[in-house]
Protein backbone atom coordinates (compact mmCIF):
# COMPACT_ATOMS: atom_id res chain seq x y z
CA UNK A 1 0.00 0.00 0.00
CA UNK A 2 1.55 3.44 -0.72
CA UNK A 3 1.76 6.08 1.93
CA UNK A 4 -1.01 8.46 2.07
CA UNK A 5 0.11 11.68 0.86
CA UNK A 6 0.36 14.66 3.10
CA UNK A 7 -2.84 16.06 1.80
CA UNK A 8 -4.29 13.06 1.99
CA UNK A 9 -3.42 13.05 5.68
CA UNK A 10 -4.62 16.74 6.26
CA UNK A 11 -8.18 15.71 5.10
CA UNK A 12 -8.30 12.31 6.94
CA UNK A 13 -10.74 12.81 9.50
CA UNK A 14 -8.24 10.87 12.40
CA UNK A 15 -6.64 14.32 12.05
CA UNK A 16 -9.25 16.51 12.05
CA UNK A 17 -9.00 17.99 15.90
CA UNK A 18 -5.51 18.49 15.09
CA UNK A 19 -4.13 19.25 11.34
CA UNK A 20 -1.25 21.42 12.64
CA UNK A 21 1.99 19.35 12.54
CA UNK A 22 0.80 18.55 9.05
CA UNK A 23 0.86 22.14 8.23
CA UNK A 24 4.73 22.39 9.37
CA UNK A 25 5.48 19.60 7.73
CA UNK A 26 4.00 21.07 4.76
CA UNK A 27 5.85 23.90 4.99
CA UNK A 28 8.98 22.35 4.13
CA UNK A 29 8.01 22.33 0.76
CA UNK A 30 6.23 25.14 0.43
CA UNK A 31 5.00 24.37 -3.28
CA UNK A 32 4.48 20.62 -3.15
CA UNK A 33 2.91 18.99 -6.52
CA UNK A 34 0.45 16.63 -5.04
CA UNK A 35 0.40 13.09 -7.29
CA UNK A 36 -3.11 13.94 -9.06
CA UNK A 37 -1.70 17.14 -10.42
CA UNK A 38 -2.90 19.36 -7.97
CA UNK A 39 -0.73 22.22 -5.97
CA UNK A 40 -0.32 23.09 -2.51
CA UNK A 41 1.29 26.06 -1.22
CA UNK A 42 1.73 26.77 1.91
CA UNK A 43 3.90 29.74 3.07
CA UNK A 44 2.82 32.66 4.20
CA UNK A 45 4.59 35.07 1.92
CA UNK A 46 3.82 32.62 -1.43
CA UNK A 47 -0.09 32.54 -0.69
CA UNK A 48 -0.55 36.10 0.13
CA UNK A 49 1.43 36.73 -3.14
CA UNK A 50 -0.67 34.60 -5.41
CA UNK A 51 -4.01 35.49 -3.31
CA UNK A 52 -3.05 39.09 -5.14
CA UNK A 53 -1.90 37.24 -8.69
CA UNK A 54 -4.49 37.34 -11.22
CA UNK A 55 -3.16 34.53 -12.70
CA UNK A 56 -5.02 32.39 -10.21
CA UNK A 57 -8.45 31.97 -11.07
CA UNK A 58 -11.29 31.53 -8.46
CA UNK A 59 -13.91 30.06 -11.79
CA UNK A 60 -13.73 26.32 -11.53
CA UNK A 61 -15.58 26.53 -14.95
CA UNK A 62 -11.72 27.34 -16.46
CA UNK A 63 -10.53 24.23 -15.55
CA UNK A 64 -10.96 21.34 -18.20
CA UNK A 65 -14.37 20.16 -18.69
CA UNK A 66 -13.67 16.82 -17.10
CA UNK A 67 -12.92 18.12 -13.82
CA UNK A 68 -15.22 17.38 -11.38
CA UNK A 69 -15.61 20.75 -9.64
CA UNK A 70 -16.11 22.31 -13.00
CA UNK A 71 -18.43 19.83 -14.30
CA UNK A 72 -20.63 20.45 -11.31
CA UNK A 73 -20.39 24.46 -11.79
CA UNK A 74 -21.33 23.67 -15.57
CA UNK A 75 -24.39 21.63 -14.11
CA UNK A 76 -25.87 24.34 -12.61
CA UNK A 77 -28.22 26.12 -13.79
CA UNK A 78 -28.16 29.46 -11.34
CA UNK A 79 -25.10 31.53 -12.43
CA UNK A 80 -21.96 31.80 -10.18
CA UNK A 81 -21.64 33.72 -6.92
CA UNK A 82 -19.17 36.32 -7.17
CA UNK A 83 -17.47 34.89 -4.71
CA UNK A 84 -16.12 31.85 -7.54
CA UNK A 85 -15.62 34.53 -10.41
CA UNK A 86 -12.87 36.33 -11.52
CA UNK A 87 -12.46 40.13 -12.73
CA UNK A 88 -14.30 41.87 -13.96
CA UNK A 89 -17.57 40.29 -13.07
CA UNK A 90 -16.46 39.49 -9.61
CA UNK A 91 -16.04 43.21 -8.89
CA UNK A 92 -19.26 44.73 -10.30
CA UNK A 93 -21.01 42.33 -8.13
CA UNK A 94 -19.20 42.68 -5.43
CA UNK A 95 -19.53 46.47 -5.85
CA UNK A 96 -23.37 46.03 -6.43
CA UNK A 97 -23.57 44.34 -3.16
CA UNK A 98 -21.06 46.21 -0.87
CA UNK A 99 -23.61 49.35 -1.51
CA UNK A 100 -26.02 47.68 0.97
CA UNK A 101 -23.52 46.21 3.34
CA UNK A 102 -21.30 48.76 4.75
CA UNK A 103 -19.41 52.15 3.86
CA UNK A 104 -19.53 54.32 2.12
CA UNK A 105 -23.02 53.85 1.01
CA UNK A 106 -24.89 52.49 4.37
CA UNK A 107 -21.97 53.47 7.16
CA UNK A 108 -23.55 52.59 10.11
CA UNK A 109 -24.99 49.36 9.59
CA UNK A 110 -22.89 47.00 10.98
CA UNK A 111 -22.34 49.51 14.24
CA UNK A 112 -26.18 49.60 14.55
CA UNK A 113 -26.39 45.89 15.30
CA UNK A 114 -24.55 46.06 18.31
CA UNK A 115 -28.15 46.07 20.34
CA UNK A 116 -29.69 43.45 18.41
CA UNK A 117 -26.17 41.35 19.02
CA UNK A 118 -26.31 41.42 21.99
CA UNK A 119 -30.23 40.77 22.51
CA UNK A 120 -30.28 37.98 20.50
CA UNK A 121 -26.51 36.51 22.10
CA UNK A 122 -28.61 37.10 25.95
CA UNK A 123 -31.76 35.51 24.91
CA UNK A 124 -29.82 32.28 24.07
CA UNK A 125 -28.27 32.10 26.95
CA UNK A 126 -31.13 32.99 28.94
CA UNK A 127 -32.21 29.63 27.45
CA UNK A 128 -29.07 27.62 29.72
CA UNK A 129 -31.00 28.47 33.03
CA UNK A 130 -31.60 25.19 35.03
CA UNK A 131 -29.21 23.09 32.74
CA UNK A 132 -25.44 22.05 33.95
CA UNK A 133 -24.66 20.77 30.66
CA UNK A 134 -25.30 22.59 27.25
CA UNK A 135 -23.51 22.10 23.81
CA UNK A 136 -21.85 25.01 22.83
CA UNK A 137 -22.54 23.92 19.31
CA UNK A 138 -26.33 23.58 18.81
CA UNK A 139 -27.46 25.69 22.29
CA UNK A 140 -24.97 28.92 20.80
CA UNK A 141 -22.73 28.89 18.56
CA UNK A 142 -25.07 27.96 15.69
CA UNK A 143 -28.53 29.50 16.09
CA UNK A 144 -26.43 33.13 17.20
CA UNK A 145 -25.16 33.78 13.48
CA UNK A 146 -28.11 32.27 11.75
CA UNK A 147 -30.43 34.51 13.32
CA UNK A 148 -27.89 37.14 12.55
CA UNK A 149 -27.76 36.58 8.95
CA UNK A 150 -31.73 35.56 8.95
CA UNK A 151 -32.59 39.12 10.30
CA UNK A 152 -30.37 41.24 8.22
CA UNK A 153 -31.04 39.17 4.97
CA UNK A 154 -35.06 38.99 6.11
CA UNK A 155 -35.04 34.97 5.61
CA UNK A 156 -37.68 33.65 8.02
CA UNK A 157 -35.73 32.03 10.65
CA UNK A 158 -38.54 29.44 10.88
CA UNK A 159 -37.43 28.24 7.18
CA UNK A 160 -33.93 27.06 8.99
CA UNK A 161 -34.75 23.54 9.62
CA UNK A 162 -35.07 23.43 5.30
CA UNK A 163 -31.88 25.41 4.29
CA UNK A 164 -29.66 23.84 6.75
CA UNK A 165 -29.94 20.25 5.10
CA UNK A 166 -28.85 22.47 1.69
CA UNK A 167 -26.36 24.76 3.42
CA UNK A 168 -24.88 21.15 4.77
CA UNK A 169 -24.90 19.73 1.39
CA UNK A 170 -23.05 22.84 -0.44
CA UNK A 171 -20.28 23.37 2.31
CA UNK A 172 -19.48 19.49 2.29
CA UNK A 173 -19.25 20.20 -1.25
CA UNK A 174 -16.04 22.27 -0.43
CA UNK A 175 -14.30 19.12 1.26
CA UNK A 176 -11.96 17.42 -1.16
CA UNK A 177 -12.92 13.78 0.56
CA UNK A 178 -16.01 14.45 1.87
CA UNK A 179 -17.09 10.52 2.60
CA UNK A 180 -13.26 10.46 4.17
CA UNK A 181 -14.21 9.45 7.62
CA UNK A 182 -16.81 7.15 6.31
CA UNK A 183 -20.68 9.01 7.31
CA UNK A 184 -22.74 9.09 4.56
CA UNK A 185 -22.50 12.36 2.96
CA UNK A 186 -25.80 14.60 3.10
CA UNK A 187 -28.00 14.99 -0.08
CA UNK A 188 -26.29 15.45 -3.43
CA UNK A 189 -24.73 19.13 -3.97
CA UNK A 190 -26.42 19.97 -7.60
CA UNK A 191 -30.17 18.61 -5.46
CA UNK A 192 -29.35 21.45 -2.56
CA UNK A 193 -28.10 24.24 -5.32
CA UNK A 194 -32.10 23.81 -7.06
CA UNK A 195 -33.67 23.56 -4.03
CA UNK A 196 -32.20 26.33 -2.65
CA UNK A 197 -32.11 28.39 -5.19
CA UNK A 198 -35.90 28.24 -5.77
CA UNK A 199 -36.27 28.63 -2.03
CA UNK A 200 -34.63 31.82 -2.65
CA UNK A 201 -36.53 32.29 -5.65
CA UNK A 202 -39.79 32.86 -4.16
CA UNK A 203 -38.49 34.93 -1.22
CA UNK A 204 -37.45 37.47 -3.44
CA UNK A 205 -41.06 37.44 -5.16
CA UNK A 206 -42.36 37.75 -2.34
CA UNK A 207 -39.98 40.91 -1.12
CA UNK A 208 -40.36 42.48 -4.51
CA UNK A 209 -44.26 42.62 -3.89
CA UNK A 210 -44.12 43.77 -0.05
CA UNK A 211 -40.60 45.16 0.54
CA UNK A 212 -39.66 45.16 4.15
CA UNK A 213 -36.26 46.63 5.35
CA UNK A 214 -33.91 44.00 5.13
CA UNK A 215 -30.68 43.77 2.96
CA UNK A 216 -33.02 41.62 0.54
CA UNK A 217 -35.78 43.88 -0.20
CA UNK A 218 -32.89 46.95 -0.41
CA UNK A 219 -31.21 44.82 -2.79
CA UNK A 220 -33.86 43.92 -4.52
CA UNK A 221 -34.73 47.73 -5.17
CA UNK A 222 -31.41 49.51 -5.35
CA UNK A 223 -30.70 51.26 -8.88
CA UNK A 224 -26.92 52.45 -8.34
CA UNK A 225 -24.35 53.37 -10.82
CA UNK A 226 -24.35 50.11 -12.09
CA UNK A 227 -27.90 49.20 -12.66
CA UNK A 228 -29.83 46.74 -11.02
CA UNK A 229 -28.95 43.42 -10.00
CA UNK A 230 -30.40 40.73 -12.49
CA UNK A 231 -33.21 38.15 -10.46
CA UNK A 232 -30.98 35.55 -11.26
CA UNK A 233 -27.79 37.37 -9.43
CA UNK A 234 -29.87 38.14 -6.92
CA UNK A 235 -30.80 35.00 -5.95
CA UNK A 236 -26.92 33.14 -6.08
CA UNK A 237 -25.60 36.31 -4.30
CA UNK A 238 -28.57 35.74 -1.65
CA UNK A 239 -27.68 31.97 -1.24
CA UNK A 240 -24.22 33.32 -0.88
CA UNK A 241 -24.92 35.73 1.91
CA UNK A 242 -26.85 33.28 3.74
CA UNK A 243 -24.56 30.36 3.87
CA UNK A 244 -21.04 32.35 4.04
CA UNK A 245 -22.99 34.13 6.87
CA UNK A 246 -23.38 31.60 9.28
CA UNK A 247 -21.10 28.12 8.42
CA UNK A 248 -18.04 30.05 9.26
CA UNK A 249 -18.81 32.13 12.11
CA UNK A 250 -20.42 28.98 14.00
CA UNK A 251 -16.82 27.44 14.15
CA UNK A 252 -14.55 30.55 14.71
CA UNK A 253 -17.24 31.16 18.07
CA UNK A 254 -16.75 27.32 18.70
CA UNK A 255 -12.91 27.52 18.29
CA UNK A 256 -12.98 30.47 20.38
CA UNK A 257 -15.11 28.94 23.74
CA UNK A 258 -12.77 25.84 23.40
CA UNK A 259 -9.52 27.39 23.16
CA UNK A 260 -10.37 30.09 26.01
CA UNK A 261 -11.49 26.71 28.18
CA UNK A 262 -8.13 25.40 27.24
CA UNK A 263 -6.36 28.71 28.09
CA UNK A 264 -7.79 29.48 31.44
CA UNK A 265 -5.19 32.31 32.18
CA UNK A 266 -6.69 33.96 29.15
CA UNK A 267 -10.02 33.77 30.00
CA UNK A 268 -9.17 35.39 33.16
CA UNK A 269 -7.47 38.19 31.30
CA UNK A 270 -10.46 38.80 29.01
CA UNK A 271 -13.21 38.91 31.86
CA UNK A 272 -11.26 41.36 33.40
CA UNK A 273 -10.79 43.37 30.37
CA UNK A 274 -13.25 43.13 27.72
CA UNK A 275 -12.06 45.15 25.22
CA UNK A 276 -9.17 42.23 24.94
CA UNK A 277 -11.92 40.68 22.77
CA UNK A 278 -10.71 42.73 19.60
CA UNK A 279 -7.16 41.84 19.47
CA UNK A 280 -8.60 37.96 20.94
CA UNK A 281 -10.79 37.74 17.44
CA UNK A 282 -7.80 38.29 15.49
CA UNK A 283 -5.92 35.84 17.28
CA UNK A 284 -8.66 33.05 17.08
CA UNK A 285 -8.45 33.86 13.45
CA UNK A 286 -5.05 33.04 13.14
CA UNK A 287 -4.67 30.32 15.23
CA UNK A 288 -7.52 28.44 14.77
CA UNK A 289 -9.17 29.54 11.40
CA UNK A 290 -12.48 28.41 10.05
CA UNK A 291 -11.45 28.50 6.70
CA UNK A 292 -8.56 25.90 6.49
CA UNK A 293 -7.76 26.39 3.14
CA UNK A 294 -8.86 27.56 -0.30
CA UNK A 295 -9.99 24.88 -2.51
CA UNK A 296 -11.58 25.76 -5.63
CA UNK A 297 -8.43 28.06 -7.15
CA UNK A 298 -6.72 27.69 -10.65
CA UNK A 299 -3.55 28.49 -12.54
CA UNK A 300 -4.95 29.84 -15.85
CA UNK A 301 -1.34 30.40 -17.27
CA UNK A 302 1.93 28.71 -16.17
CA UNK A 303 3.18 30.55 -12.50
CA UNK A 304 6.53 30.00 -10.80
CA UNK A 305 6.67 30.84 -7.56
CA UNK A 306 10.38 30.29 -5.89
CA UNK A 307 11.54 28.61 -8.69
CA UNK A 308 8.68 25.37 -9.38
CA UNK A 309 6.53 25.96 -12.15
CA UNK A 310 2.47 25.30 -11.81
CA UNK A 311 1.45 24.58 -15.19
CA UNK A 312 -1.85 26.42 -16.46
CA UNK A 313 -5.32 24.42 -15.60
CA UNK A 314 -3.50 22.93 -12.13
CA UNK A 315 -5.76 23.14 -9.49
CA UNK A 316 -4.00 25.29 -6.31
CA UNK A 317 -4.48 24.94 -2.57
CA UNK A 318 -3.39 27.83 -1.04
CA UNK A 319 -3.18 26.43 2.61
CA UNK A 320 -4.43 29.79 4.77
CA UNK A 321 -4.27 27.31 8.42
CA UNK A 322 -0.22 26.82 6.82
CA UNK A 323 -0.03 30.36 6.34
CA UNK A 324 -0.96 32.16 9.42
CA UNK A 325 0.86 29.65 11.63
CA UNK A 326 4.40 30.12 9.63
CA UNK A 327 7.13 31.24 11.89
CA UNK A 328 9.03 33.30 9.06
CA UNK A 329 5.69 35.77 9.12
CA UNK A 330 4.58 35.24 13.41
CA UNK A 331 7.13 35.00 16.14
CA UNK A 332 6.39 31.94 18.29
CA UNK A 333 3.49 30.85 15.61
CA UNK A 334 2.38 27.93 17.96
CA UNK A 335 1.51 29.66 20.30
CA UNK A 336 -2.25 31.29 21.11
CA UNK A 337 -1.08 35.02 22.12
CA UNK A 338 -4.54 36.91 22.99
CA UNK A 339 -2.92 40.33 22.02
CA UNK A 340 -0.62 39.62 19.25
CA UNK A 341 0.93 42.50 17.38
CA UNK A 342 1.29 42.71 14.08
CA UNK A 343 -1.46 40.08 13.30
CA UNK A 344 -1.85 40.07 9.54
CA UNK A 345 -3.59 36.80 9.61
CA UNK A 346 -5.15 34.68 6.69
CA UNK A 347 -8.17 33.86 8.31
CA UNK A 348 -10.46 36.16 6.39
CA UNK A 349 -8.51 35.65 2.58
CA UNK A 350 -6.53 38.56 1.48
CA UNK A 351 -6.69 40.45 -2.14
CA UNK A 352 -10.23 40.80 -4.19
CA UNK A 353 -11.96 37.77 -2.72
CA UNK A 354 -10.89 39.13 1.42
CA UNK A 355 -14.22 38.46 3.33
CA UNK A 356 -16.72 40.35 2.73
CA UNK A 357 -18.79 39.91 5.98
CA UNK A 358 -15.53 40.60 8.15
CA UNK A 359 -16.98 43.40 10.25
CA UNK A 360 -19.70 41.76 10.83
CA UNK A 361 -18.61 38.49 11.98
CA UNK A 362 -15.98 40.35 14.22
CA UNK A 363 -18.38 42.04 15.89
CA UNK A 364 -20.35 38.52 16.76
CA UNK A 365 -17.88 36.62 17.92
CA UNK A 366 -16.35 39.96 20.30
CA UNK A 367 -19.56 40.03 21.53
CA UNK A 368 -20.66 36.80 22.13
CA UNK A 369 -17.42 35.49 24.09
CA UNK A 370 -17.70 38.37 26.23
CA UNK A 371 -21.10 37.93 27.38
CA UNK A 372 -20.99 33.91 27.66
CA UNK A 373 -18.12 34.30 29.70
CA UNK A 374 -19.12 36.72 31.87
CA UNK A 375 -22.76 35.14 32.47
CA UNK A 376 -22.03 31.19 32.68
CA UNK A 377 -20.70 30.05 36.04
CA UNK A 378 -18.02 27.87 36.03
CA UNK A 379 -17.89 26.60 32.64
CA UNK A 380 -15.53 23.12 32.21
CA UNK A 381 -15.27 21.26 29.08
CA UNK A 382 -16.55 17.98 28.98
CA UNK A 383 -14.34 16.19 26.00
CA UNK A 384 -10.92 17.29 24.78
CA UNK A 385 -10.79 17.36 22.19
CA UNK A 386 -14.23 17.34 21.07
CA UNK A 387 -15.68 15.36 17.81
CA UNK A 388 -14.97 17.35 14.91
CA UNK A 389 -17.32 18.46 11.88
CA UNK A 390 -16.36 16.03 8.86
CA UNK A 391 -15.14 19.27 6.53
CA UNK A 392 -12.04 19.64 6.34
CA UNK A 393 -12.06 23.14 4.85
CA UNK A 394 -14.52 24.86 7.28
CA UNK A 395 -12.91 22.93 10.52
CA UNK A 396 -14.88 23.26 13.26
CA UNK A 397 -16.17 20.95 16.58
CA UNK A 398 -19.68 19.40 15.64
CA UNK A 399 -20.52 19.19 19.34
CA UNK A 400 -18.72 21.14 21.98
CA UNK A 401 -20.71 20.16 25.62
CA UNK A 402 -19.54 21.81 28.30
CA UNK A 403 -20.51 21.75 31.94
CA UNK A 404 -21.78 24.84 33.92
CA UNK A 405 -23.05 25.65 37.41
CA UNK A 406 -25.45 27.96 36.22
CA UNK A 407 -25.72 30.99 34.74
CA UNK A 408 -25.61 34.67 35.77
CA UNK A 409 -29.02 36.89 35.08
C1 LIG B 1 -15.63 34.01 11.12
C2 LIG B 1 -16.38 34.11 10.10
C3 LIG B 1 -15.88 34.15 8.70
C4 LIG B 1 -14.71 33.68 8.16
C5 LIG B 1 -13.55 33.00 8.86
C6 LIG B 1 -14.76 33.97 6.73
C7 LIG B 1 -13.73 33.68 5.85
C8 LIG B 1 -13.71 34.04 4.53
C9 LIG B 1 -12.60 33.82 3.62
C10 LIG B 1 -11.29 33.13 3.97
C11 LIG B 1 -12.95 34.33 2.41
C12 LIG B 1 -12.10 34.36 1.15
C13 LIG B 1 -12.40 33.20 0.26
C14 LIG B 1 -11.53 33.16 -0.97
O1 LIG B 1 -10.49 33.83 -1.04
O2 LIG B 1 -11.89 32.42 -1.90
C15 LIG B 1 -14.29 34.85 2.55
C16 LIG B 1 -15.01 35.42 1.53
C17 LIG B 1 -16.33 35.81 1.67
N1 LIG B 1 -17.07 35.88 2.83
FE1 LIG B 1 -16.48 35.34 4.66
N2 LIG B 1 -15.94 34.58 6.44
C18 LIG B 1 -16.65 34.73 7.61
C19 LIG B 1 -17.87 35.32 7.78
C20 LIG B 1 -18.63 35.85 6.77
C21 LIG B 1 -19.93 36.48 6.93
C22 LIG B 1 -20.62 36.73 8.28
C23 LIG B 1 -20.36 36.81 5.68
C24 LIG B 1 -21.61 37.49 5.22
C25 LIG B 1 -22.39 38.24 5.92
C26 LIG B 1 -19.32 36.41 4.74
C27 LIG B 1 -19.38 36.57 3.38
C28 LIG B 1 -18.33 36.34 2.53
C29 LIG B 1 -18.42 36.58 1.10
C30 LIG B 1 -19.65 37.09 0.34
C31 LIG B 1 -17.16 36.26 0.56
C32 LIG B 1 -16.72 36.36 -0.89
C33 LIG B 1 -15.98 37.66 -1.11
C34 LIG B 1 -15.48 37.84 -2.53
O3 LIG B 1 -15.36 36.86 -3.27
O4 LIG B 1 -15.21 38.98 -2.90
N3 LIG B 1 -18.29 35.83 5.44
N4 LIG B 1 -14.73 34.68 3.86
Amino acid sequence: MTEASLFQQINDYANRANPYPLYAELRKTPVLREPDGSYLVSSYRLITALLHDPRLSSDVRKRSPEDPKAKTALANPYPVPFLRLDPPDHDRLRRMVSRQFGPPHTPDMIDNMKGELVQIVNGLIDGFEGKTRIDIVDDFAYPFPVTVICKLLGVPQEDEARFHVWAEAIVASLDPQPKASGHDGPMNVQEALKEIGQYMSELIDARRKQPGEDMLSRLINDDGPEGQLTPMDLVTTSVLLLIAGHETTVNLLTNGVLTLLRYPDVLERLRKEPELAVSLVEELLRYEPPVQFNSQRTAIADITVDGVTIPKGSPVYLMLAAGSRDPERFPDPERFVPDREDNQHLGFGSGIHYCFGAPLARLEVQIALNILFGRVINPRLVLDPPPYRQNAVLRGPRHLPIDIDGVKT
